[in-house]
């Protein structure tokens, strides 16, 4: 495993490199989930760097996520969108997967924003809804701050009492109120995958207390914690989860459902980005 020192140098070589590309400061990160990239063609673009150039940073390999950072505007705000993210499940380590959140935080991001695709358990969602994230469970048997702490990053034992900032989650429930649209607020549970989970699973993720589930988000969100940023995520219900009437679920139906409620997250969002 790479020491302190290791990542430390990692992250500066790749600062540096998008340091020699643009002078933009991003103060805002986004994080676009699976099948939720169209919020960057909202971004008033200053400069798009492809993940491939930057060293050290890792390369996507699912097809549904493009594998770019686009600097430029949202809402008035200077923003830095990660089109493509990384899972677990792809094989990357947890360190790889917070890598690039890393590398924005030193380049000024204090805000995180991230979404993600997932599979709704709570019976009052449906399919193409979404969901404000207010706070999350890890069940995905790793994170990416075990390993010597880097102290200049943040704390040993980072608090975990408020990992989705109480102020942009009622920024958020403001802007959707005005803007008239339906949004629900709840936990997310945060699995592995890539399977599908079981009836059986679903069950039990529900009596937990946990009203999405899907593979990904809780990374970034500990590290952006564990960093001090605020953090406001937002779910998008791609497919119904109930134990008692589950049917099977496709990716093309995940990314249709996708498609058809990120409009209205992407709505939300730029609505919050103004307000802030
Ligand atoms: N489970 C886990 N992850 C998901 C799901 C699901 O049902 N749907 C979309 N991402």
């Amino acid at each position: 495993m790479d020491t302190v020192q290791e990542f430390r140098r990692k992250r500066e070589e790749a600062g540096a490199y998008i340091r020699s590309k643009t002078d933009f400061k991003p103060e805002y990160l986004l994080i676009l989930g699976t099948g939720l990239g169209q919020l960057a063609e909202e971004i008033d673009e200053v400069i798009t760097i492809n993940y491939d150039e930057i060293p050290h940073f890792p390369v996507s390999t699912v097809e549904s996520h493009a594998g770019k950072l686009i600097f430029g505007e949202l809402g008035g705000k200077p923003v830095v969108a990660m089109q493509g993210r990384f899972h677990y499940y792809e094989g990357y380590t947890m360190q790889q997967i917070v890598f690039p959140l890393r590398v924005a935080k030193s380049l000024g991001a204090q805000t995180l924003i991230v979404s993600n695709a997932c599979g709704g358990l709570n019976p009052n969602f449906r399919r193409g809804d979404i969901m404000l994230i207010n706070d999350h469970i890890n069940f995905l048997a790793d994170n990416p701050l075990i390993g010597p702490n880097d102290d200049e990053l943040g704390p040993r034992f980072p608090d975990m009492s408020e990992p989705y900032t109480a102020r942009l989650v009622e920024t958020a429930e403001n802007v959707a109120l005005e803007l008239g649209i339906k949004m629900h607020e709840g936990v997310y549970l945060a699995v592995s995958g890539p399977m599908m989970e079981t009836k059986a699973e679903y069950r039990y993720m529900r009596n937990l207390g946990a009203d999405v589930v899907g593979m990904s988000t809780v990374p970034e969100v500990i590290a952006a914690v564990h960093m001090g940023m605020d953090v406001l995520g937002i779910s998008v219900i791609t497919d119904e989860c109930f134990p008692d009437s589950l049917m099977p679920v496709e990716l093309e139906d995940v990314l249709a459902a996708a498609a058809m409620a990120e409009p209205k997250m992407t709505q939300v969002i730029i609505g919050v980005l103004e307000k802030l």
